[in-house]
């Protein structure tokens, strides 16, 4: 193997910079050229393609979001958009792949090794921390901090006003990013797709709450946690039991900004075992860090398999609610 491609897919993730940087110096190290694939699967498929040196990706450590863009391709999800993105591989002399992106990605890649017997290995890249086989995904630790820090300005106001908010995190699917922002800002509800709770029960909650002296609560609601999400979990808290609360939906300011150390740590190590895979032959696994050690894990596995939340944790939120 002489060239491999990197790319970047699905939703941008704060360390998926890191990741790349990871990716084109562990690679020119061990004497292998590296492209840039831009615009994910999309780029793939237009031949969307960059070389990239050890000092293009300079300063792009700290920096949040994907220098080689992001996209979520419709084309790929046919076929000829496949057939279409292996044929621009191979005919740019690309060898191996490192994936950097959620489930979504992870699938794709799957199809392009098993239809075009391209290897591709992946890196887990999303604020969700949803992927099996990693203790934690690029961007969710920087996620977390970002959505506490808009969580504690709003306490402030709550605290002030002698009110309940209702704040929106991200997280369709999966309740990771709830949970932990849920704990670290002492909230009194916590909302999980995983869990899901009644509007009935969550005003009990607040109430009783108010009955043991809490002039404010924060109830955090993961935006799969409530169908409608935290509007109409306030909507409905507020029909069944008067009680009246403010909503903020936190949305995309969670995906930006620079990451965190723990990111860009993490970011860095699994963009090197990335290569460090594919120099080794393999294909068609998901690398990730379990208990401080490279683990790999297959793409089949790796989307099939549910990571649950940490239910012990979910119970001491619930604890120190009291
Ligand atoms: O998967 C990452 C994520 O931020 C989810 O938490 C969220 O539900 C989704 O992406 C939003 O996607 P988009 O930016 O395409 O609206």
């Amino acid at each position: 193997m002489k060239r491999i491609g990197v790319f970047t897919s699905g939703g941008d993730a704060p360390g998926m910079n890191a990741a790349i940087r990871a990716v084109v110096r562990t690679g020119t190290a061990q004497g292998l050229e590296v492209v840039g694939i831009r615009r994910g699967y999309q780029g793939m498929i237009d031949g969307d393609f960059i070389e990239l040196g050890p000092r293009d990706v300079a300063n792009t450590l700290q920096r949040g979001g994907t220098v080689l863009l992001t996209a979520r391709s419709k084309e790929f999800m046919t076929p000829e958009g496949r057939a279409k993105a292996a044929q621009n591989l191979r005919d740019a002399g690309i060898g191996g792949v490192v994936c950097i992106g959620g489930d979504g990605s992870y699938r794709g890649a799957l199809k392009l090794v098993e239809e075009h017997h391209i290897p591709i290995v992946g890196a887990p890249g999303t604020i969700d921390n949803d992927l099996y086989g990693t203790d934690y995904t690029i961007g969710f630790d920087t996620a977390v901090n970002t959505a506490l820090d808009a969580i504690d300005r709003i306490r402030d106001t709550a605290a002030s006003h002698e009110r309940v908010f209702f704040i929106e995190v991200m997280g369709r699917h999966a309740g990771f990013i709830a949970l932990e922002v849920g704990i670290a800002g002492g909230a009194e509800v916590i909302v999980l797709p995983e869990d899901p709770t009644s509007a009935h029960a969550c005003a009990q909650v607040i109430e009783a709450s108010a009955s043991k002296g809490k002039k404010s609560s924060i109830v955090v609601v993961a935006e799969g946690g409530y169908e409608g999400g935290a509007e109409a979990l306030a909507r409905d808290v507020k029909l069944c039991s008067g009680i009246e609360g403010r909503v903020t939906v936190l949305g995309h300011i969670q995906r930006g900004g620079s990451p965190t150390a723990i990111d860009r740590v993490l970011a860095s190590r699994l963009g090197a075992a990335c290569v460090d895979a594919l120099l080794a032959g393999a294909s068609g696994v998901a690398i990730g860090e379990v208990n401080d050690e490279i683990r790999l894990t297959p793409f089949k596995e790796a989307v099939e398999k549910r990571k649950d939340i940490n239910r012990r944790k979910y119970e001491l939120a619930k604890t120190l609610a009291l």
